[in-house]
């Protein structure tokens, strides 16, 4: 379809916004200087004007011109869940697995990603393929060591030393992927039966492990902005006893919410006191718009924090590598990593060693986090501009995914079926609790740009929830 002028126009002055040329409160060259800049009348440039007023980007101040709106200023914070709920069984309703058979719950289209591979990934694969032809019929002949390759270990060693973790490669055990490591940690300090808690809301991958091993689950209040809350789990270790607690300390899924060092520490603390295991989910820690905080392990003085993660959210979810630092619990969790998977693919961890030791991976995380920066403020200006003023979000900072609050009377995966006949998978907010809370929240991800297609979805949702 053709546009006009205007629209042109209106276009480029909003990627100008959200590449931060002005920031909010800054004001827009005068209607004069537009006018020449885009050759244009003057009428057209206030036609575009007024379209990006109406979409709340910009604000006329009377007399003096156009600012820019202050789109990612926390203005409605999400309420949070401020209930801690006694232990209970999981037991997960259908959706679960069909959102996870889907494969899509980063991506609102069902169909996948059309976005065309970053150079990174492609110098990835040139590794892989390398390490793959240098395969050696020797090598064919014998299974990797339980602890997994050596050098790769020594890559993600050096990895987390910049980031304030102290602990060797032998501390490490390669695995499948975080389910894979979030697994073998909970079989290997839990019992059916036990307690385990978990942040409040919390990914569905954990609920659905400790369904699975017949553990109950405590979720505990939490912050959309600091995430776990230790007091809250103080309390909760007053009434029950709790066995071990999963936490994601950076960017948890769906909140997007990060714990302060002091948390930390105080988590940590706590743990020591009530003789609990932590099992830490890092798998968002290395996708951060400011600074990269210490891992939960960091503070660890008594070998009781089992750091688990992967590749798949920062790099490919495809190459199935990640990894365990098991502390006390590492030689009995690289013997269950024995008999469940016997050992891992060879090739495929000597091609992640040698793009980790050639630099190619900080490099690449360097330039995906930009990118990623840029894909949310891009989904935030989507909502703001086009979703009802009722809604709540978060602002993470880091990680994939926008946790979004709609109106109460709206249930989010009453609307899955239909979302779907329209070509949009939604990742309701059921899926993240056993609570009951969330029916009105929907995660949304910005791990692809809200552009064409996925952004047509993103402002047709609307009209679907709020029916
Ligand atoms: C918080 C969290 N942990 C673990 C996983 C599983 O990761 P992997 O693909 O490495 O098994 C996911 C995937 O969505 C996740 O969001």
């Amino acid at each position: 379809m053709k546009k006009y002028q205007y629209e042109i126009i209106a276009q480029n002055l909003e990627s100008k916004i959200i590449d931060k040329m002005w920031i909010g409160g800054e004001k827009l060259p005068s209607i004069q200087k537009l006018t020449e800049q885009y050759k244009v009348s003057k009428n057209t440039v206030i036609h575009a004007l007024r379209e990006l007023e109406a979409s709340r980007l910009i604000e006329a101040r009377p007399k003096t011109g156009y600012f820019v709106t202050n789109l990612f200023e926390q203005k409605n914070p999400i309420s949070p869940n401020s209930e801690t709920l006694a232990p209970m069984a999981v037991n997960l309703s259908e959706l679960f697995n069909d959102i996870m058979q889907r494969g899509a719950a980063f991506d609102i289209l069902p169909h996948g990603s059309n976005t065309s591979p970053s150079n990174h990934i492609n110098i990835l694969n040139r590794y892989l393929n390398k390490a793959q032809r240098s395969h050696t019929q020797q090598k064919a002949m014998h299974y990797d060591s339980p602890l997994g390759s050596v050098d790769l270990r020594f890559q993600i060693k050096e990895h987390y030393r910049s980031v304030g973790l102290n602990i060797t490669a032998s501390d490490y055990c390669i695995t499948a992927g975080c389910q894979n490591s979030l697994f073998l940690a909970l079989m290997a300090t839990c019992q059916p039966g036990d307690n385990v808690a978990i942040e409040s809301p919390a990914f569905y991958g954990v609920l659905q492990l400790l369904e699975k091993l017949q553990l109950n689950v405590i979720e505990i209040a939490s912050s959309t902005i600091d995430g776990f809350n230790p007091t809250e789990l103080e309390k909760a270790l007053q009434k029950w006893k709790i066995r071990a607690c999963v936490v994601t300390p950076s960017f948890a899924t769906p909140s997007g919410a990060s714990m302060p060092a002091g948390h930390k520490k105080q988590l940590v603390e706590i743990a020591n006191r009530f003789d609990m295991v932590l099992i830490e989910d890092d798998i968002y820690g290395d996708l951060h718009f400011t600074e990269r905080a210490p891992p939960l392990k960091a503070f660890d003085s008594q070998d009781r924090v089992i750091l688990c993660s992967s590749f798949s959210k920062s790099l490919s979810r495809d190459i199935r590598l990640g990894w365990i630092a098991g502390g006390r619990w590492h030689k009995k969790i690289c013997d269950l990593k024995l008999v469940t998977q016997l050992a891992g693919n060879q090739s495929i961890q000597q091609g992640m060693h040698a793009f980790m030791a050639e630099g190619y991976y900080r490099r690449h995380l360097h330039f995906y986090r930009q990118v990623l920066k840029r894909q949310r403020d891009q989904l935030i200006v989507c909502l703001q501009t086009h979703w009802p003023d009722s809604i709540r979000f978060s602002i993470p900072a880091g990680g994939l995914a926008i946790w979004v609050q709609v109106d109460p009377h709206i249930d989010t995966a009453q609307l899955y079926q239909l979302a779907l006949g329209l070509g949009i998978v939604l990742t309701p907010g059921a899926l993240f609790s056993v609570s009951g809370y969330y029916k009105n929240f929907l995660r949304i991800s910005f791990a692809h740009p809200t552009v064409g297609e996925r952004e047509r979805a993103i402002r047709k949702l609307p009209s679907l929830l709020w029916t």
